[in-house]
């Protein structure tokens, strides 16, 4: 069995909201196992590197302020191909689009406030372990 890792952070409305079991569970439930987690609140330096690729986008300077506006929880989860199973579980960006069963598809409707980050590739996964969690990949 390979073992992948892949950044998860349930965002601010999911802390909130008392999501963070449901999203925990569900990883755990899938078979990840979890390898590092904290709850913290973001400063904007460091979500703005996490959304770098974003940086131009329209929806940038609301989407620091939403995930810097209370703590969030981040974790590491490690399982075969990690990545795409935990993406998965978390559904499509709009959370209108995500379908039922999925995390934003159960539990959100705006895509401003959609829950749940997961890292999109393995390599976006490194890049990301290394900045919440550094010296653990
Ligand atoms: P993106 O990386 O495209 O989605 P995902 O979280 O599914 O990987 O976008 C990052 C976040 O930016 C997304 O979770 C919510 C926010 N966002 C908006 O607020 N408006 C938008 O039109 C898009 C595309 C994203
Ligand atoms: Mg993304």
């Amino acid at each position: 069995m390979s073992a992948e890792r892949t950044l998860i952070l349930v965002k601010p409305d999911g802390v909130s909201r008392g999501l963070v079991g449901e999203v925990v569970g569900r990883l755990e439930r899938k078979g990840l196992s979890l390898v590092a987690l904290e709850l913290r609140t973001l400063e904007r330096s460091v979500a703005e590197t996490h959304y770098g690729e974003h940086a131009s986008k329209p929806f940038f300077g609301e989407l620091v302020d939403f995930i810097t506006s209370g703590p969030l929880v981040a974790l590491v989860a490690e399982g075969p191909r990690a990545v795409e199973a935990s993406r998965g579980l978390i559904g499509a960006t709009d959370p209108v689009k995500a379908v039922p069963g999925s995390l934003r598809g159960d539990f959100a409707t705006e895509i401003g406030q959609n829950l749940v980050h997961g890292s999109d590739s393995p390599e976006s996964a490194k890049r990301e372990i290394d900045l919440f969690f550094p010296g653990l990949s």
